[in-house]
């Protein structure tokens, strides 16, 4: 761990894909290293690894300096809360702070979560928050949709991992245009949303994910306004709009000041918003 952390941290190595520290970095591989769950680690720290383990955790460290790859690409597993996807370089890190609002079922905002009974995961990747809304409202039907047909294969992945293929339909579409007429009680998306500026000066870490998962035009704003053009239609009396903007509310509501967002907490800055149909219908 020590050696990893320093490693780490002398090597000058970006975090921000599941953990935030070289020492978190070095644990995350460690656990995968030592087969265990990484909050499992605390209590192994005081026993000596056996010399495969501590030859798999060496590997790992440095494929990690070498090669600048995140740790959940080095080891195709990213967690986000109690979930575990399978990743790859298909798809981005799961790291959306959407999952933070599923956790509570999007209390208050979702009374009853058993009355939503068709939600829409605009932009899915991996498809974790498809599957995160399966979770949390349970007799959903989810329709997930990218435009990346190799990202929903990394999401095909998942779904069946979860068992969960019959309630969740995995679409090819640029953003809504595939979906046809369909309404929903709930739409989440976290689409691409990085500024030009920000796509010139991403750190290595981020390249190795794809550009299209990443790129949000000049603002970033670019794909969140089109899904605030088309929303409404999509979304049924009552129904939510759950968007990740990254760039936080107050860039969001200069950019866009005729609608009137709720921004719960979610992190800092406030990277998601969420807006009814009907505060969309009167912004137009
Ligand atoms: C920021 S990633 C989010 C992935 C996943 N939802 C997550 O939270 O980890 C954005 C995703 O949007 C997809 N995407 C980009 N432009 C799109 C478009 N016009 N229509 C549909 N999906 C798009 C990308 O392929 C990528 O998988």
């Amino acid at each position: 761990m020590r050696y990893g952390t320093r490693r780490f941290r002398k090597s000058r190595l970006v975090f921000g894909h599941g953990t935030s520290s070289a020492g978190e970095e070095a644990a995350y591989l460690l656990a995968h290293a030592l087969k265990v769950r990484p909050e499992a680690l605390p209590r192994l720290l005081e026993e000596t690894p056996s010399p495969r383990q501590r030859a798999a955790a060496l590997r790992l460290f440095e494929r990690r300096v070498n090669e600048r790859k995140p740790a959940a690409y080095l080891v195709h597993a990213a967690w986000l809360g109690d979930f575990r996807f399978y990743v790859d370089e298909r798809v981005i890190v799961p790291r959306s702070h959407i999952a933070k609002v599923l956790r509570e079922e999007l209390a208050p905002w979702i009374v009853e979560p058993l009355e939503v009974r068709a939600a829409l995961d605009l932009c899915t990747g991996s498809g974790c928050l498809a599957i995160l809304l399966a979770r949390a409202f349970p007799r959903a039907q989810v329709d997930a949709a990218d435009i990346s047909s190799s990202a929903l294969a990394v999401a095909r992945i998942n779904v069946k991992r979860y068992g969960l293929g019959a309630r969740i339909r995995l679409i090819e579409s640029n953003l809504f245009s595939a979906l046809g007429g369909k309404h929903y009680d709930l739409i989440v998306s976290n689409p691409p949303y990085v500024t030009a500026g920000g796509m010139r000066r991403l750190p290595r870490e981020y390249l190795h994910e794809p550009r299209i998962a990443l790129a949000g035009g000049r603002d970033g704003l670019a794909v969140v306004r089109k899904i605030l053009r088309a929303a409404a239609a999509h979304l049924t009396p009552g129904g939510l709009l759950v968007v990740e903007v990254g760039a936080g509310r107050r860039r969001t509501e200069r950019a866009l000041p005729y609608i009137e967002f709720v921004w719960p907490e979610t992190g800092a800055g406030h990277p998601v918003f969420i807006a009814t149909r009907e505060q969309l219908l009167a912004a137009k």
